[in-house]
């Protein structure tokens, strides 16, 4: 006070001392400032409603009618892209870079015309445009997998996506399932593995491959030799523009993608999605955003998930919708920061693991104890003004803590979906706090598309996936004998509506499995209606669970697998599905463990052996190599163990009285040394 009584007694000139006097109150002002609240539309103590038969409906819903589209003009995956040309005015549509370049767009009219391209030479060369001809896409994200996806649903033809995690037998499976002749793909190094298997006699019905990239002769005679043509993405259109063909647009209840996923065990299931499945999931998704978001032909998505998921199949269904644009990444992860620093994109999908990596940054980067107070206060401030409805970037906290973070992110977005996998709360509500923009999270499966349940605008509470979106009913069924009961509002989640899928192709037992005859999706998922009309996951039918990255793990099927080591007795794999790796918990086998610590020096009694270091180390590499040998996944092998020396047994209440193992019980018993694993595993 008496720094300003002294500024305004002191003989400045009166000039000075104004401005001086105009910049103290704009400080002032700013700091005091904040923008309007937007209240939500819906009574966040009311998201779902009961209807008849026990099932719930989202608030929102007016009438019994489940959303299909939301534009009347846009009712099929063809007629969305359309639709972008026509209110982008041939904006700017696909975008790509090479290294420390700009991104460089096609517009939506040349993506519209080499669809067509190619979807005329697809024609030319014997295929029928009908939703019984199906093609396979092998490749990673880049502006020719969309091009090559609207060439398909240009003719009626159906995509049929391939991708290298599926591993090659799972891929020769898919081309034989789905009788793909034709397969479009991005290397050489590709083809060189479709023709491997051709050689082999693994694949009988490929005819043709188109590649995206450059390649040799001695590919294309080596194509010959196999009776395989393959042809370059260029000849390829080129070929179509001489022979054009007019298109043949599907309708709603037509094919359009087959999207294979892989099981837990057995083959993978191609889940069958009709255009009115993907245009109704974008729709409800745009429905349940509409007062707080509304994408423009200003909008940029980043397509970084793989284009084979349905999550980002819908993202991008709604983007092409409005006109708004979809950026690739350069295809390596590690170059995501520089792509997103270079797109600003507004439009932001994401997966927990890399919210999870977000959160752990910033973190780190707050060592010393002042640094850490401010972050949490700069967070709990942030997020008490998201509680109040005011969600922004120009807070104070923003200019002293969060511009980096969310300049990592290029800066300008302005909307973030969270799928796939859950996502713990302090990362959600931190996230909510220091990013400024809604970020949403969404529960579903390939099934129903992406998405069945989504979070209210103006929900700010975590603890739930929200409530049923405009195209589908959720209803919980009995689970008897794990003690559900939908009476008391828990049980197995049952999903009705127009995202739903229309079953496995070629596959009745699993569709039956999978759909009820009312047309209930079974998803496995055990759920729980909260009070304000939220659903809580809460458990799964099967022991099947999912990793951080999205990834499904049956943990007895490779406990199966590491019972053949050598030294291990007993076995119990864990993972927690906010983390992306596993860890188990090995019970030696105490006649085996004298002779394989032999090796080593060491002696004592079974209890001092399991503690010891480098035993611990030789069992795990012993169970790693028996993992690879009998077919497990990177991701299916654990990261670490612990070594316990008393057995699992009915006494200390471990296994059930068929000796199976408590999953639940051995997970709280363990908790203690698990979450060691972890933290070491972190540091
Ligand atoms: C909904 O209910 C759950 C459980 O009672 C609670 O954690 C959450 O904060 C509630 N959300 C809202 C918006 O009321």
């Amino acid at each position: 006070m008496l720094f300003i009584l002294n500024f305004l007694f002191s003989p400045l000139p009166t000039p000075v001392v104004i401005s001086l006097l105009t910049v103290g109150i704009t400080i002032f002002l700013w700091l005091i400032n904040k923008p309007r609240p937007v209240w939500p539309v819906l009574d966040l103590k009311k998201q779902s409603v009961g209807i008849q038969g026990g099932a719930r409906r989202g608030a929102m819903q007016q009438n019994s009618e489940l959303i299909k589209c939301y534009y009347s003009d846009a009712t099929t995956m063809y007629e969305i892209f359309q639709r972008g040309l026509r209110v982008s005015d041939n904006g700017p549509c696909l975008g790509s870079r090479k290294p420390n370049q700009p991104y460089r767009w096609l517009s939506y009219k040349q993506v519209s015309d080499r669809a067509e391209y190619l979807g005329s030479c697809l024609l030319y060369k014997g295929h029928k445009p009908s939703p019984n001809q199906f093609i396979g896409i092998f490749a990673q994200n880049r502006p020719e997998w969309i091009i090559t996806e609207l060439a398909c649903y240009t003719y009626s033809m159906v995509a049929v996506p391939l991708y290298d995690t599926l591993g090659s037998e799972a891929i020769v499976y898919i081309l034989n399932k789905a009788d793909i002749a034709t397969v479009v793909c991005d290397t050489p190094q590709k083809a060189t593995v479709l023709l491997d298997n051709v050689e082999k006699r693994l694949t009988l019905g490929l005819k043709m491959i188109i590649l995206m990239d450059p390649f040799e002769d001695s590919l294309k005679e080596r194509g010959e030799k196999l009776g395989i043509e393959i042809l370059s993405l260029y000849d390829a259109e080129a070929l179509g523009k001489e022979n054009f063909r007019k298109p043949v647009p599907p309708k709603p209840e037509d094919l359009s993608i087959v999207c294979f996923t892989s099981g837990t065990t057995g083959d993978p299931k191609g889940a069958m999605l009709t255009h009115q499945n993907i245009v109704a999931d974008s729709a409800a998704f745009l429905k349940c955003v509409e007062n707080s978001f509304y994408p423009t032909t200003e909008d940029v998505t980043i397509s970084y998930l793989p284009l084979a998921h349905m999550f980002e199949r819908v993202v991008q269904a709604v983007v092409y919708t409005s006109g708004a644009r979809v950026g690739f990444f350069q295809g390596d992860i590690r170059l995501l920061p520089d792509d997103m620093k270079t797109l600003q994109p507004t439009v932001f999908p994401v997966v927990p693991r890399l919210l999870n990596r977000i959160y752990d940054k910033v973190h780190s980067e707050a060592k010393t104890p002042f640094k850490k107070f401010l972050l949490n206060m700069a967070i709990s401030r942030k997020f008490s003004e998201v509680k109040q409805g005011i969600i922004r970037k120009d807070s104070i906290w923003d200019m002293l803590i969060f511009k980096k973070v969310q300049a990592s992110l290029g800066g300008k977005v302005r909307v973030m979906v969270t799928g796939a996998a859950p996502i713990s709360s302090s990362v959600l509500v931190f996230l909510r706090a220091a990013l400024g923009c809604p970020v949403y999270e969404a529960y579903g499966q390939t099934e129903c598309t992406a998405g069945c349940t989504f979070s209210s605008p103006g929900d700010w509470t975590t603890g739930h996936v929200g409530a049923p979106l405009a195209c589908n009913e959720v209803k919980l069924e009995d689970v008897v004998d794990m003690n559900y009961f939908s009476v008391e509002g828990e049980g197995e989640i049952c999903i009705r509506g127009t995202n739903v899928f229309k079953g496995y192709l070629k596959d009745t037992e699993k569709t039956a499995e999978a759909l009820d005859k009312d047309g209930w999706l079974h998803t496995g998922d055990i759920g729980r209606w909260l009070p304000n009309g939220t659903l809580k996951i809460i458990d799964r039918k099967k022991n099947i669970f999912k990793l951080a990255q999205g990834e499904y793990i049956a943990p007895e099927k490779i406990e199966n697998v590491y019972l053949r080591s050598g030294p291990v007795s007993q076995v119990f794999v864990h993972g927690d599905s906010l983390r992306s790796s596993l860890v188990g918990v090995v019970i030696p086998d105490p006649d085996v463990i004298p002779k394989f610590t032999a090796k080593f020096g060491v002696q004592g009694s079974l209890r001092d052996l399991c503690l010891n270091m480098d035993i611990k180390k030789a069992i795990l590499e012993d169970m790693l190599k028996i993992g690879r040998e009998g077919g497990l996944k990177s991701f299916e092998q654990v990261k670490d163990i612990y070594i316990h020396p008393e057995a699992f047994s009915i006494e200390n209440g471990l296994l059930t009285p068929t000796l199976k193992a408590k999953r639940a019980e051995l997970a709280k018993y363990f908790r203690r040394q698990i979450d060691n694993l972890y933290e070491t595993m972190e540091g």
